[in-house]
């Protein structure tokens, strides 16, 4: 007998980026030398300095239970963070600790939507947006960004409302196409949604990704009546290298932290005591961690510099600067239904079967005809990955 999955999980899609990463392993462990640019996630170790600071979080005893908003230091090093980088009035009240972005994500989502709410999410979206809402019996609006080069803008926001409209999802700098959405129109978009009672998250966890002249935006520094509707999640797994710890928070409405916490309370309870710690102290030597953030920042920058402009000379395939995060979104329409590709998929498994570079399908971020390449790599990964896709592509 098929073991009886309930129907909330049922509805829910395994996550197609794990599943890339397996492929590529899974060919790795034949031997096969294989360049992975699936990878979601830095490739530079956590700052020695937040190290320090979770061992010393272990020696002062930060070994058990917090409260499930975190700890005292953590939603008040959080709310003075955001007032130090950005002048963002941020009461300690407002914050709660969360194990990652995703699980701030999961929490804003379930603690407010109903079966048969609407969910406003742009196209291409970050692959967990529709799951999530699928796991609430809730329903997923998608929303097409092409002709806008896949930044959302409020005119398509208004095409896409009904009365049944619960919340929009927005994601700036975005995965997957590293496009940053100017503050202008994100002010127009909240007051539009604000106006209508529709709540929006912000998924800021690339906040600190943004290549200049693009600017760094967040939502917290939205007067009051504004952020009444909408949940910023936040996370460090980006901003300092820290995916393995599992720590993000978020920061929303008194009403809204509360609801998020009682969920939290009967699931994780918390993030882990001592990394809160680390993530507050590190918080606290603020200059410091924001002399680690530009350091990769730059590094990043030098890499997309180097890898985009080369992705650009291969004819077969069309790709724009992206101004956030670290990836490229790469079209690759004009060869499907030609040489047995019939859709981005069939050019992802070429690439990683032929040439031994593996890319993620767009399609799991509702961008069917194109790839998702990471260049949170070496530069040294990134020339031989452009020299190869290139050899393999000057066959069609
Ligand atoms: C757009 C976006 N939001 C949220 C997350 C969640 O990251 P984490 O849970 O590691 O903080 C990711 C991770 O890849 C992401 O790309």
């Amino acid at each position: 007998m098929n073991f009886p999955v309930s129907e909330s999980v049922a509805r829910m899609q395994g996550s197609p980026t794990i599943r890339a990463m397996k492929e590529a392993s899974k060919l790795r462990e034949k031997g096969v030398e294989v360049i992975d640019l699936t990878v979601g996630e830095p490739d530079f170790p956590t700052p020695d300095f937040i190290k320090e600071y979770a061992i010393e979080g272990l020696q002062k005893g930060f070994t058990k239970y917090t409260p499930s908003e975190g700890l005292k230091i953590f939603t008040e090093s959080v709310a003075e963070f955001f007032q130090s980088q950005f002048k963002a009035k941020v009461s300690p009240n407002q914050v709660a600790a969360t194990c990652g972005g995703k699980q701030a994500i999961f929490n804003a989502i379930c603690s407010l939507v109903n079966p048969g709410d609407e969910v406003l999410i742009p196209k291409p979206y970050w692959v967990t947006f529709p799951e999530i809402v699928n796991f609430c019996g809730a329903k997923n609006v998608f929303i097409e960004t092409e002709a806008t080069e896949f930044v959302i803008t409020l005119d398509q926001i208004k095409a896409a409302v009904t009365d049944k409209t619960k919340l929009l999802i927005l994601n700036s700098p975005n995965n997957p196409t590293g496009r940053v959405i100017p503050e202008n129109e994100i002010i127009k978009i909240i007051e539009f949604c604000a106006d209508r009672n529709i709540y929006v998250i912000a998924d800021e966890c690339y906040l600190f990704f943004v290549y200049p002249p693009s600017k760094v935006f967040t939502c917290a520094v939205l007067p009051e009546e504004l952020r009444k509707f909408v949940c910023i999640a936040g996370s460090f797994s980006k901003t300092f290298s820290m995916t393995g710890w599992r720590i993000g928070f978020v920061i929303a409405d008194e009403s809204w932290i509360k609801a998020m916490t009682k969920l939290q309370s009967h699931s994780a309870t918390h993030p882990t005591s001592f990394v809160q710690y680390a993530c507050a102290k590190a918080m606290q030597a603020s200059e410091i961690a924001m002399k680690e953030v530009e350091k990769m920042l730059a590094e990043y920058n030098r890499r997309r510099n180097f890898f985009i402009p080369k992705l650009q000379t291969i004819e077969q395939i069309k790709c724009n600067l992206p101004e956030g995060a670290f990836y490229a979104l790469v079209d690759v329409r004009e060869m499907l239904g030609k040489n047995g590709f019939r859709a981005s998929e069939d050019v992802a498994s070429f690439l990683l079967n032929e040439v031994h570079v593996a890319v993620t399908d767009g399609a799991g971020f509702g961008a069917d005809g194109f790839l998702r390449l990471s260049y949170a790599t070496s530069m040294e990964n990134l020339q031989k990955a452009y020299e190869k896709i290139k050899e393999a592509f000057s066959k069609f």
